[in-house]
């Protein structure tokens, strides 16, 4: 016997959710609970394997998860925690210690384990080796979870269910995290002897820690300073907080790295996303996964960027970017929509309901009110009026725009793709261009305007004769 496994406990109803979906794949931060749970053990590098417990049913979902990281063992009826652990025992049989934590705690992280495990080998100097260890913290609201109860020395005596306890014991602030490190050597036969609970007629993991005292063994608790980390999330209202306390670490990583957060309540980022320092984030920004943002931006109000990169000293508001590139010195906005696959250089300024789709733009362009440009592809210094359209698509197919160094498109252009504009060109405004536009060209095609003098005038003064 050597090494230490981990174990993650996700059996079990999870009939509070009032879920169909299993309790431990509802998400945090866009990501499965256990999944979560299984991020930090193993990134912890505190265990040699994951062994996961799983409702029989959930066990091919889980394992499709998890994929080769983790083993996943049934627990063929919900009899409790303890019974769950011993559904895992075979699995485990080859492990000296192990690390377990449950598959409904979404903000553990590998420095969490990390620490833990550090505390329980220190709590080893001096006196006899502990058979196990727990972590607890000082609950604000304590409901729900079990007490810690100890003696007069401060020692372990034993925990108590919610469910279980007294009035006097449920005044107890101090909880069971439920993040424990055993000896396998004391804890298996301490638990096949747990008996069902008395109320609930479960078999309580919880239940070792007493046996392992009276028996002798030394049982260590290890007092977490930051509870954040070790929310159990029994049901959608502690679904919700674990959500916002994951939002509330993304924003704080970023704040201690340089970036102000005008309004955190009404700012949302997703785990990764990385924001260079004095770039500041203004209310109702959405940040998701896969994005970059350089430093000394404005971002916001209203920004909404998904997968991209976002160059330095960018300004970007009321609009949506996605999975585009950005570079330096870009102003997108009031109300303009970069979609999939736009890389916009250096000074590019699109904004006032500008669409963009699968378009490059050169340095310095200006795309400014009213444009739909799709596969196009834009020099540097374009010039883009008022209403411009890319006409790209003919109900079959698309086809791409070309449009050259320095070129200037009037207001309320068609350009019907495929089609070249040259370098330097000018398109009159109001033209529909079903022809290329050589450089340093004028382009134009619209009907010459007829004016008659004094038509007005008359117009009306027939109509007023006509009505009296
Ligand atoms: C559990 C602990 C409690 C602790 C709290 C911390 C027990 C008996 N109680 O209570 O001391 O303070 O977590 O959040 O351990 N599960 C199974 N099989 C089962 C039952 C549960 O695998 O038969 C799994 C669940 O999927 C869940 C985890 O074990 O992920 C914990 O079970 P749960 O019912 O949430 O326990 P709590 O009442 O929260
Ligand atoms: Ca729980």
């Amino acid at each position: 016997m050597a090494g230490r496994g981990g174990v993650i406990l996700a059996a079990g109803l999870g009939t509070r959710m009032r879920s169909r979906l299993p309790k431990v794949l509802h998400t945090v931060g866009g990501r499965p609970m256990v999944a979560r749970a299984a991020d930090a053990l193993l990134r912890s590098g505190a265990v040699e394997g994951l062994v996961v417990v799983a409702a029989p049913d959930q066990a091919p979902l889980i394992r499709e998860l998890l994929g080769e990281a983790a083993e996943v063992v049934p627990q063929e009826k919900p009899l409790g925690t303890g019974h769950a652990l011993l559904a895992a025992e075979e699995a485990l049989r080859s492990y000296d210690e192990l690390l377990l934590v449950y598959g409904d705690m979404p903000l553990l992280r590998p420095e969490d384990m990390a620490l833990f495990l550090q505390a329980v080998m220190q709590s080893d100097e001096g006196g006899p080796r502990p058979a196990a260890a727990l972590l607890s913290f000082v609950a604000p609201s304590p409901q729900g979870y079990a007490r810690v109860l100890r003696d007069g020395r401060g020692n372990l005596r034993r925990l108590v269910e919610e469910a279980e306890a007294s009035a006097d014991e449920k005044a107890i602030s101090e909880v069971n995290a439920g993040v424990y490190w055993f000896r396998t050597p004391s804890l298996w036969p301490a638990l096949h002897r747990v008996k069902p609970s008395p109320q609930k007629g479960e078999y309580y993991l919880t239940d070792v820690f007493a046996d392992l005292v009276q028996g002798g063994h030394r049982a260590v608790v290890v007092v977490a300073p930051d509870h954040r980390s070790f929310i159990g999330v029994n049901d959608r209202r502690a679904l919700s907080q674990a959500e916002t306390w994951c939002r509330e670490r993304t924003l704080e990583r970023l704040m201690d790295a340089g970036v102000t957060v005008e309004d955190p309540q009404n700012t949302y980022v997703e785990e990764g996303v990385e924001v260079g320092p004095d770039t500041v984030l203004r209310p109702g920004t959405f940040l998701e996964k896969g994005t970059v943002i350089g430093s000394g931006c404005v971002i916001g109000p209203g920004a909404h960027i998904i997968a991209s990169r976002i160059g330095d000293r960018c300004f970007i508001r009321h609009s949506t970017v996605e999975e585009s590139q950005v570079g330096d010195g870009v102003q997108i906005g009031p109300y303009s929509h970069l979609r999939p696959g736009c890389v916009l250089e250096a000074g590019v300024e699109v904004g006032n309901f500008a669409e963009l789709k699968k378009t490059y733009v050169g340095a310095g362009t200006k795309i400014h009110h009213h444009s739909y440009l799709g596969d196009a592809h834009l020099g540097p210094r374009v010039n883009i009026g008022a209403g411009v359209i890319t006409v790209n698509y003919d109900g079959f197919r698309k086809y791409t725009t070309e449009i050259g160094e320095g070129a200037f498109i009037g207001c309320n252009v068609n350009l019907l793709a495929p089609r070249v504009i040259g370098k330097g060109a000018i398109v009159g405004a109001g033209s529909t261009i079903t022809d290329d536009v050589p450089e340093d060209s004028l382009g134009i095609a619209r009907e010459r305007q007829v004016t008659k003098p004094g038509w007005a005038a008359r117009w009306r003064r027939a109509r007023k004769e006509r009505r009296e």
